[in-house]
């Protein structure tokens, strides 16, 4: 759906990907795109992504996922906001929007202004907050699946702490996920190092969580035990790959593949991949927890089980010597032929 307001300047595009396992949910995204054919490629395969992350986290949505063209600093007003949320009511709850990259629970809060199909308001708004937190958690989790995975350890240490301790991880964003992964790598004991083209957050990380600073354009290549994106999509290209020098790729970022041939090339190069709609369910899992009364603890336990997933993911991908991104996308497919989550 194109979403056009001259008023407010409001231009923006609602995919509804797949309403087969409920009512489509999904970040928006506000981002300065070159132009409209990269808005639509962007909205088309995030909301794509969204419909496998649901099938495979089991939250019983579809998947949908919006895009406000425009640059999220400058020209972003509540009259733009409530216009949105307008727009997304008009569409009578087939598509539930929430926050994403430039968006804020502040944002929603002028959604929720002009439709009630809306999540991540603030708690006391009866909503479950900022869903960044959880999706860091589940990155974290994922983390330590993949290392201890990596090490030749059981299944049962897959939410083990200790796997990450003086381990190197490098984390390229530092946003709400990004940031507070960082925080609670930190606290495990992880050896940092992080990027972002925002030098305030890259000095806030090094002050903060004591993490070595690395340009934007190197990170792929520092040595590293996991590579962690979490900034835009696109990082992993028949380019960018033969750069990687960590063995583990897992971050929150969406659409990570730049095509699914680079699955491929990743598992010919022996690099395990957390594919991204598994390991980044965080957030959607904790907002399907919102209704009727959100639980914060039903939400952690949930996502925990992210590590479990991605274990099964690896195991079946080194069975059958095949990309963890095509195992992913067969369960997601399957699940979502199958009717149910
Ligand atoms: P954010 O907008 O808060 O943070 C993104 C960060 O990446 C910013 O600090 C930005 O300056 C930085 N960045 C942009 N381009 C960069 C580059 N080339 N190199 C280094 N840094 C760069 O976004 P948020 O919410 O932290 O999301 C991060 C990623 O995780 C996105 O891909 C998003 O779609 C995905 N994601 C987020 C979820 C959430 O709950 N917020 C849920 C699932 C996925």
């Amino acid at each position: 759906m194109q979403c056009e307001d001259p008023q407010t300047g409001l231009r923006a595009l609602i995919a509804v990907h797949s309403t087969k396992l409920g009512p489509s949910l999904g970040g928006c995204r506000r981002w300065s795109y070159d132009d409209v054919a990269d808005a639509i490629t962007d909205v088309l395969r995030l909301s794509k992504a969204m419909s496998y992350k649901h099938a495979i986290a089991g939250t019983g949505r579809g998947g949908g996922k919006a895009v406000i063209l425009g640059d999220s600093s400058s020209d972003k007003t509540p009259a733009l906001m409530k216009c949105f949320g307008q727009f997304v009511d008009s569409l009578g709850g087939r598509y539930i929007t929430a926050e994403d990259v430039g968006m804020s629970v502040k944002d929603m809060l002028f959604v929720s202004e002009t439709t009630q199909h809306v999540s991540g308001l603030p708690i006391e708004h009866g909503g479950s907050g900022d869903p960044s937190t959880m999706t860091a958690f589940g990155v974290y989790c994922g983390i330590l699946a993949a290392l201890a995975w990596n090490q030749g350890l059981g299944k049962n240490d897959s939410c083990n702490r200790s796997v990450v301790k003086n381990r190197v991880i490098a984390v390229q964003g530092l946003g709400h996920v990004g940031m507070d992964l960082c925080r609670q790598l930190h606290e495990s004991g992880a050896k940092l190092i992080v990027t972002d083209i925002d030098p305030n957050r890259v000095a806030q990380a090094c002050d903060q969580f004591n993490a070595t600073a690395n340009s934007p354009h190197e990170i792929l290549a520092v040595p590293a035990d996991v590579f962690a994106p979490c900034a835009l999509g696109c990082v992993l290209t028949s380019v960018s790959i033969p750069q990687l020098q960590a063995p583990i790729v897992a971050g929150a970022a969406n659409n990570q593949l730049g095509a699914d041939e680079d699955g491929a090339l990743l598992h010919r190069r022996n690099v395990l991949y957390a594919p991204d709609f598994v390991i980044n369910a965080g957030g959607i899992i904790n907002i399907a927890n919102e209704q009727p009364t959100y639980d914060v603890d039903k939400a952690k336990a949930q996502t925990r089980k992210i590590s479990e997933t991605l274990w099964q993911i690896f195991d079946s991908s080194k069975k059958l010597d095949r990309p963890t991104s095509a195992v992913a996308n067969e369960l997601a497919r399957h699940r979502l032929e199958r009717n149910r989550p």
